[in-house]
Parts: structure tokens; C-alpha cells; sequence
């Protein structure tokens, strides 16, 4: 199945085949490209998009004039596959490479190589990863920003994915014990519901109330008409919980 992304903030439609790994597009996706697209002028040079599923944001990121190279890591062998095709279709092999990686830990001697090259001269790192089932969902997101530390340069730009309903408490610390200063939300998608018919969203949407539960600061739900819930006052059926996809920009200090 293939599926058209038309408005990546102007740098023009991309198609991807999405399939066997790494998901499809999601709203996540379409925000991620966009914020690409808007930040376009701050994106230069070499940079890696972390979990790149169907390719997506390698391929936006790609398109930008002084964008010289993308490394993106996939985990999914299948995802992997489906990445490379897509890179192909969309013409950006020349500068797009796909490495087959857990974390940042390639899983093969080319996909070694390829890191290696770029560790410590990455001028931007995108990422719209899974969330996670332990902690506050937001544990894969502080992983890997902790593991780019090795390939960012100083003053390197992150542009991360996360929803409004993390509050924005978390979206501003998520990388403050390793480096990372918040600068700004470049993209956001209208208020829309959480999609509880996702597994990994319902899994996520557990390790919510355990955290709340657990004392740490409240999620930031809304309503259809606006009001701000928590997690938890949504597990107890507080109605339709809404959510807003977004992604923030990050600077790496060093
Ligand atoms: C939410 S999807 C995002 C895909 C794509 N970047 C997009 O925005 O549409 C997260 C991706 O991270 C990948 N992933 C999960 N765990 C990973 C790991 N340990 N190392 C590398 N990639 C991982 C998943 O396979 C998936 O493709």
C-alpha cells in the first residue's frame, strides 16, 4: 500500500509504500514532516533520523538543499527493506543511507562503518520514536537522546516528536540531564483523539496513570470542549481524551 504525504512544509509530496515494519504514516509522521519542512533553513550539513520506519523524514529531510547526507537507523528488518525502496523510488539513495540499528548500535560492519563516520560531526538528528512501556512513556525518547550525544555535534539541532498530553513540563526536560536544551515547538497537529484502539498508544496510555499514580507530574489530556485532564482522570472516565501531535526543537549544548 503506498501513501501520499503532500505537505512537508514546502519542500513538496512524498510517496512511501508503507508495510511489513516500521508502521505506517501516522499523525506523528505527517507533524514530523512538516516540522522538517518549516526548520528547513536551520538543517544543513549531515544528520540522522532515528527509527525511520517507512523513510519518511529521511527522505524530507533529504530534499533540503544543503542537506548533504541522512543516515537513518531502523531496527525492522522488514522497515529496513521498505526504507531502502522508498529512498530509491523517491530519488534520494545519493544521499540517504539505511542502517539496519538497535538504538545506535548498527547491527552490521557496513552499517559500523557508516556510524562511525559521522560520530561526533552530526549537524541534526530527527525523531519520532515508539513510546515506551516503562516509565512515563517517554523513556525511549530520553535513550536516544542520551546515545546521539556520540554523534551530535555541539550546537546541533533535534527535532523530536512528542505529543502535547506528555504536558509541557516533560517536553521541556526530556533532555536536560544530558545536554540538550529546548528551543521551541516548530509543528503541532489540531487536538484529535488518542487513539486507544492502538495497542502501543493503550500500552502507553497505562504507563500514564502508573506515573501519575507514582507522584510524577500530570498529563495533559484535553476535552472535547478544552478542559485540561490528566491521565488518570481519564482512566476514570473523565470522556474522550484528546491529544495533539507535535514536534520541538531541541539544541545539543555538548
Ligand atoms: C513511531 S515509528 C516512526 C517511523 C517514522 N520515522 C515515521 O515518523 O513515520 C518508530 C520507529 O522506530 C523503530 N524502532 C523501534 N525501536 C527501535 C530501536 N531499538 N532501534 C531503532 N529503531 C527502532 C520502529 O521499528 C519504528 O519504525
Amino acid at each position: 500500500m503506498r501513501c501520499r504525504v503532500d505537505d512537508t512544509g514546502g519542500l513538496g509530496p512524498v510517496e512511501v509504500e508503507v508495510g511489513e515494519g516500521g508502521g505506517g504514516v501516522t499523525p506523528a509522521s505527517l507533524v514530523t514532516a512538516r516540522a522538517i519542512g518549516r526548520i528547513r533553513g536551520q538543517l544543513a550539513g549531515v544528520g540522522i533520523d532515528w527509527g525511520c520506519g517507512t523513510g519518511l523524514l529521511a527522505i524530507v529531510a533529504a530534499r533540503i538543499p544543503t542537506v548533504e547526507r541522512v543516515v537513518a537507523l531502523e531496527v525492522d528488518a522488514g522497515a529496513v527493506e521498505v526504507a531502502r525502496r522508498n529512498i530509491a523510488r523517491a530519488g534520494s539513495a545519493d544521499r540517504v543511507v539505511v542502517v539496519r540499528a538497535d538504538g545506535f548500535v548498527p547491527l552490521d560492519e557496513e552499517g559500523r562503518r557508516t556510524l562511525a563516520e559521522v560520530e561526533g560531526y552530526t549537524d541534526f538528528l530527527v525523531a519520532n520514536p515508539p513510546a515506551s512501556r516503562d516509565g512515563d512513556g517517554l523513556e525511549w525518547r530520553r535513550r536516544l537522546l542520551h546515545g546521539a550525544r556520540r554523534y551530535l555535534r555541539p550546537g546541533a539541532t533535534v527535532l523530536l516528536q512528542v505529543a502535547a498530553h506528555y504536558g509541557m513540563e516533560r517536553i521541556r526536560t526530556v533532555g536536560e540531564r544530558c545536554g540538550y536544551r529546548y528551543v521551541d515547538t516548530v509543528e503541532r497537529s489540531a487536538w484529535m483523539p488518542f487513539d486507544f484502539d492502538r495497542m502501543d498508544l493503550a500500552e502507553a496510555f497505562e504507563a500514564y496513570v502508573a506515573a501519575e499514580v507514582a507522584g510524577g507530574p500530570p498529563f495533559a489530556f484535553r476535552t472535547p470542549e478544552g478542559w485540561e485532564v490528566t491521565a488518570s482522570e481519564v482512566a476514570a472516565g473523565a470522556g474522550p481524551a484528546l491529544t495533539s501531535w507535535q514536534a520541538h526543537r531541541y539544541e545539543f549544548l555538548g
